[in-house]
């Protein structure tokens, strides 16, 4: 029995996940395994009418589940930086998911901005950081309000941080078993001190990997290759501002927001899987934003989970239809409404 605690959040947040559940018990029924969902209502809009965010005793009661499973969470009402740190961060940091994987795949090449690039061009992962660097919320004012003010934001690297990254990375480009190539993508030329513990951590773990071919890009050039030669990636490891920068110029690429999904993953404990984009607040409740992220988010999960072949069965049911029915990926361009795609998918599985 899977437990899965289910996060809709706010704005086109629960139309998605909703569509990623009815996949959910679809796959269920079809590879026989069995799943119960609670319902978590952290959101910005619970934080407008309570003040509540996510707390300690919540973080406790979320270890027993297997997974979770979020939609998105922020509300145009809140002050930006009070749900993403409360919710999102607090979430992430607390359950220790210090990974954040992120695919990025072509489905069909008509939903690619770039000039003849086609599936088998743009086929990586994103192995971001997802618990220290700028993301720490380490720093200080001086003299706050004058014309002398300083603000210090750090980027906090630990050895055991970026090694347990960094290893992830290694051990998920072997068992992927494509083109066994881990990236590095920092900034050794200007972050001397950061991307120095990173690249010397890299190249020595590097020797306990011979069959791991390895590269390293600055990530300023990184956002150059990923237009020009995507083909060049297999995995990517980097640290958690440059993965969240580069992770949605990723989305592009793969045909937008509407499909890209992504999981922070806790390798000995809970993973939170969710599609990468936002709460779109102006597509809400019109049935028109699109859910195959959350849907791909679902099937994350389910890997995650043990459950791979169903997993992939939903990889390929999303495939079939990105390539046979969708018009678009694009919130309301795709040719059908948020619930008649998560149809689409049931059908196809
Ligand atoms: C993401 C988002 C978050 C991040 C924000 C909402 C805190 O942009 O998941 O990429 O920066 O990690
Ligand atoms: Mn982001």
């Amino acid at each position: 029995m899977h437990k899965i605690a289910v996060i809709p959040g706010d704005g086109t947040g629960p139309e998605v996940v909703n569509e990623g559940l009815k996949v959910l018990q679809a796959a269920s029924r079809k590879f026989a395994f069995k799943y119960e969902t609670r319902v978590f209502d952290f959101s910005g809009q619970r934080y407008l009418n309570t003040g509540n965010l996510v707390s300690d005793s919540d973080v406790e009661e979320l270890k027993k589940y297997n997974a979770i499973y979020l939609g998105a969470v922020g509300d145009p009402n809140v002050k930006p930086g009070i749900i993403e740190t409360g919710v999102l961060l607090k979430l992430r940091f607390a359950l220790e998911q210090y990974i954040n994987l992120r695919p990025v795949k072509l489905y069909n090449s008509n939903f690619c901005p770039l000039k003849d690039k086609k599936p088998e061009d743009i086929d990586f992962v994103v192995v971001r950081e997802n618990s220290e660097g700028l993301y720490k919320g380490m720093g200080e004012f001086k003299d706050k309000g004058t014309k002398d003010e300083v603000a210090i934001q750090i980027s906090y690297n630990t050895r055991k941080g970026v090694e347990r990254c960094i290893r992830y990375a290694f051990e998920y480009t072997r068992k992927r078993n494509k083109k066994k190539k881990l990236t590095l993508c920092g900034k050794t030329n200007v972050l001397t001190y950061a991307w120095d513990l990173w690249e010397r951590t890299f190249n020595e773990m590097a020797r306990e990997y011979p069959d791991i071919a390895t590269d390293y890009t600055h990530v300023d050039a990184t956002t150059m290759w990923f237009v020009k030669n995507p083909e060049w990636f297999d995995v990517i490891v980097t640290d958690n501002m440059f993965g969240d920068i580069i992770t949605d110029l990723g989305a592009m690429i793969q045909g937008g927001m509407g499909i890209a999904a992504g999981g922070n993953i806790n390798p000995q404990g809970v993973s939170m899987f969710e599609p990468i984009g936002g709460s779109a607040p102006k597509y809400t409740g019109k049935n028109v934003i699109n859910p195959l992220a959350a849907i791909c988010a679902c099937g994350m999960m389910l890997e995650n989970l043990g459950e791979e072949k169903a997993g992939k069965a939903i990889e390929d049911a999303v495939i079939k239809l990105v390539r046979t029915k969708l018009k678009s990926l694009a919130a309301g361009k795709m040719g059908y409404s948020t619930t008649e795609v998560g149809d689409l998918v049931v059908e196809n599985l």
